[in-house]
């Protein structure tokens, strides 16, 4: 099949490559010049392992246009994987959405049979209030006659979004009742895993509750957390039993330094915002939002009381990176609490295997350094803000601090007995 990706982000580009990988033409869309030129370079404009290889290998069915209107010309469908953001009040931001659809609208007149698949993520209603509309007003043909539209949400995380799409646990068809809209069945026809057709607006829902649902465990076992380390109970052991239940699941279940990360703050703040806009008081979509927001704050206060004024201490942080694996800091728990820091006059070393330049760009007056040993060296205090495996490799780095004062955000350490936000 012949696809076009418009928005080439960390949706767009794997979407695009994944689909190349399965044998289809593919059309990477998008106005930044530069994402452009990576693409046709055949490395990946973000961060994902083996995404490189995957554009590279898959090269002869991959094109790319900085027009959407000669970009989707020819193809079967389109993809729309533009992002959207929030706004101040945590709504969804609908600009990019709005400009993609009135552009593919301009595009669909001298087309056929064409399929626009929504895959960015949405507030239910958009697709059917907004992006149609905008398809019809533009192309000035009807959907279901003249083009069709689906939604098809995305699961994928950083990190590991290339086996997240070739294996996901479901796939999800937000389709109308348009019998000529057989594009998403075709396309993901050679996966194994359930495929659940809903309306369009279900789609977009079953997108929002996923993240928000995930990012209330994170909330729910860091409120555990904070519960148990006043217990003195291990709250990583009691999740371990918690999640052997089959009706809860192991997985995120980490108490820690709260969620980070382009989705879950911005989609369970865009679900709040709609469920208020439709008179609705979200009170356990906030509490999730209010408990994450608190944990960074909480790490500072018990490093504070661990090590005294944190005025002129040199503080080490390890790990800047929303998670491990990426170079991604958007909302990245580490940001509040090196901004708490420094207004406690704290003298900051950080280091991360890859998000210290991206760090920079937010807080250029901090001392960034190339290994944790280097930022360890004369620490009166340790921050471990990011899951990153190779923290578990250290020892006697830790000897190079002035007081071996070492605070776990995530639980990452391998000597035991250290001490962590929550544990
Ligand atoms: C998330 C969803 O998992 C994915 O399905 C969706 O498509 C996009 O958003 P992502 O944000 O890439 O993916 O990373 P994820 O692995 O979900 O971690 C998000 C944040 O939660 C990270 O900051 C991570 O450190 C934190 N986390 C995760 C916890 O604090 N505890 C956990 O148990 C799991």
């Amino acid at each position: 099949m012949k696809i076009s990706i418009i928005g080439c982000g960390y949706v767009g580009a794997v979407t695009g490559a994944c689909f190349a990988e399965l044998g289809n033409e593919v059309c990477f869309i998008d106005v930044d010049v530069l994402k452009i030129k990576e693409i046709e370079s055949h490395r990946s404009p973000i961060f994902e392992p083996g995404l490189d290889s995957l554009l590279e290998e898959n090269a002869p069915r991959i094109s790319t246009s900085t027009s959407i209107r000669e970009g989707i010309i020819g193809s079967d469908c389109s993809f729309i994987c533009v992002g959207t953001p929030s706004n101040e009040d945590g709504s969804i931001d609908l600009t990019y959405i709005k400009s993609a659809a009135e552009e593919i609208g301009n595009a669909l007149r001298t087309m056929e049979n064409h399929t626009v698949v929504v895959k960015s993520t949405v507030v239910p209603g958009t697709t059917d209030n907004v992006i149609i509309p905008l398809l019809e007003k533009n192309s000035l043909k009807c959907v279901e006659r003249g083009f069709h539209v689906a939604m098809n949400p995305e699961f994928l995380k950083e990190g590991s979004a290339l086996n997240d799409f070739f294996h996901p646990d479901r796939i999800i068809m937000g389709v109308m009742d348009d019998p000529g809209n057989k594009v998403l069945e075709e396309l993901y026809r050679s996966f194994s895993c359930q495929k659940l057709c809903t309306s369009i607006k279900i789609a977009e829902m079953i997108k929002y509750v996923s993240n928000a649902f995930l990012a209330t465990k994170i909330s729910f076992s860091n409120e555990i957390g904070n519960i148990c380390k006043k217990l003195d109970i291990d709250v990583y052991e009691v999740m371990k039993g918690v999640g052997l239940d089959q009706r809860i699941g192991p997985k995120f279940l980490n108490a820690g330094a709260g969620f980070g990360g382009s989705c879950f703050p911005k989609d369970v703040s865009a679900l709040i915002a709609l469920a208020e806009k439709y008179g609705e008081s979200p009170i356990l979509l906030k509490s999730a939002i209010e408990i994450n927001e608190k944990q960074p704050g909480r790490l500072v206060e018990l490093l504070r009381s661990r090590v005294g004024e944190l005025k002129n201490k040199r503080i080490t942080i390890l790990g800047l990176a929303f998670k491990d694996n990426t170079d991604d800091i958007r909302d990245s728990r580490a940001i509040p609490v090196i901004k708490e820091l420094l207004v406690q006059g704290a003298d900051i070393a950080a280091y991360d295997p890859m998000a210290c330049g991206a760090m920079k760009k937010i807080f250029p007056s901090i001392t960034y350094c190339r290994s944790a040993a280097e930022a360890l060296n004369e620490a009166d205090g340790c921050l471990v803000m990011t899951e990153w495996p190779e923290f578990a490799e250290l020892h006697h780095e830790f000897d190079r601090m002035r007081k071996k004062i070492i605070i776990e955000g995530r639980r990452i350490l391998s000597c035991e007995g250290y001490e962590g936000i929550c544990w």
